[in-house]
């Protein structure tokens, strides 16, 4: 017997609210009516730290991305330990994020607090920051979805396995990936973020001495410039030393000439299911923009928690 069309409506969308459970509640236009001034107190906020400080741009982004790997973009990483709970940001990957993106987080919601109390979740603050800091040094625009809740949980011991090291084989990093929805083309096109700021010397620095797809002079100058390093572990270098500052695709063409950093970086040039794209974002940016920019946007919502899941944080870096 033929189902009555109503009922049949009733099953599909009953069906497709299963599929995007966490999806289906975010809008672009979440805060309009609760907090009108959000995309103006972000954009005063994100410029006048930029302006200030201007390796924000990078610390912020690699935050949100070891954020969002990490169980999902919900702010667990901004979470402090305490004597009973080893944070996420305590796990040695996450010891190097910078001060800097922290603070802009807590510049944002102060200010944000002031504005529209409880409302703007820390998980916002963050997917919005680095999308309008990633615009503000030169790359693509994108739109983020809000209405992300904050997580309530957040452990040190969640990290291992979850985030790339550069020391990984390409096909380990290629499958932890694969194994969060995201294809070669999309983790190649993220990538391309070592494009701005920098790496300490401690996570490229054993391959300085064995590896033979750098750039003669380049290494070189490389071993000089870290050579220091065991007495001063602050040392670092400039992962696109073209163009440090701007978000563009130099980064691609640098692999090419073995002027990458580090050694996952080499290892995108060389592995031939990576290579592809290298050679064309090194040729077209429009295109490493259009796959970033889209990439980043799958990126923003991956994991979210909305609803009882979570909830809106009054200070980012501890649970309510
Ligand atoms: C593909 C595998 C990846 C590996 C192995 C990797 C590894 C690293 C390492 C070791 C650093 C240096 C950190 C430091 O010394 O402070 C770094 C920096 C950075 N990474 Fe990645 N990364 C990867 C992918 C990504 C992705 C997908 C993004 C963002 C979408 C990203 C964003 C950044 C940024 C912006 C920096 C500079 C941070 C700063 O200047 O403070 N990385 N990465």
């Amino acid at each position: 017997m033929a189902m009555p069309k109503e009922q049949f409506f009733l099953i599909l969308i009953s069906f497709s609210s299963l599929i995007y459970p966490s999806q289906s509640r975010l809008s672009y236009n979440y805060y309009s009516k609760s907090c009108p001034n959000f995309n103006k107190i972000m954009q005063e906020t994100v410029t006048s730290k930029q302006i200030t400080s201007p390796s924000t741009a990078a610390g912020t982004l690699r935050l949100f991305f070891h954020d969002c790997l990490t169980n999902g973009c919900d702010a667990s990483i901004l979470i402090s330990s305490t004597p009973f709970n080893s944070a996420e940001r305590d796990a040695d990957i996450n010891l190097s994020l910078p001060g800097d993106a922290f603070d802009l987080v807590t510049r944002a919601k102060t200010a944000l607090e002031l504005s529209c109390p409880n409302t703007v979740s820390c998980a916002d603050i963050l997917a919005t920051a680095t999308r309008d800091l990633v615009t503000m040094v030169g790359g693509p625009f994108y739109n983020v979805l809000l209405g992300r809740k904050d997580y309530r949980i957040s452990k040190s011991s969640y990290v291992e396995g979850n985030l790339p090291r550069p020391t990984m084989p390409m096909s380990k990093i290629i499958s932890l990936f694969a194994a969060k929805g995201f294809g070669v083309q999309e983790m190649v096109a993220l990538s391309g973020a070592h494009t701005i700021g920098f790496s300490h010397c401690k996570e490229f620095k054993s391959y300085l001495y064995n590896d033979t797809h750098y750039n003669q002079r380049f290494v070189q100058a490389l071993r000089n410039a870290c050579a220091d390093y065991p007495k001063n572990p602050t040392l670092s270098v400039f992962n696109d030393i073209m163009t440090p500052n701007n978000f563009d695709n130099k980064y691609f063409d640098n692999l090419g000439k073995g002027l990458g950093l580090l050694e996952s970086d080499h290892g995108l040039h060389n592995n031939p299911m990576t290579n592809p794209f290298v050679e064309i974002y090194a040729k077209d940016e429009k295109k490493f923009f259009q796959d970033f920019a889209r990439a980043m946007e799958k990126l923003s919502v991956y994991g979210i928690k909305t609803g009882r899941r979570g909830e809106i944080r009054r200070r980012c870096d501890a649970i309510n």
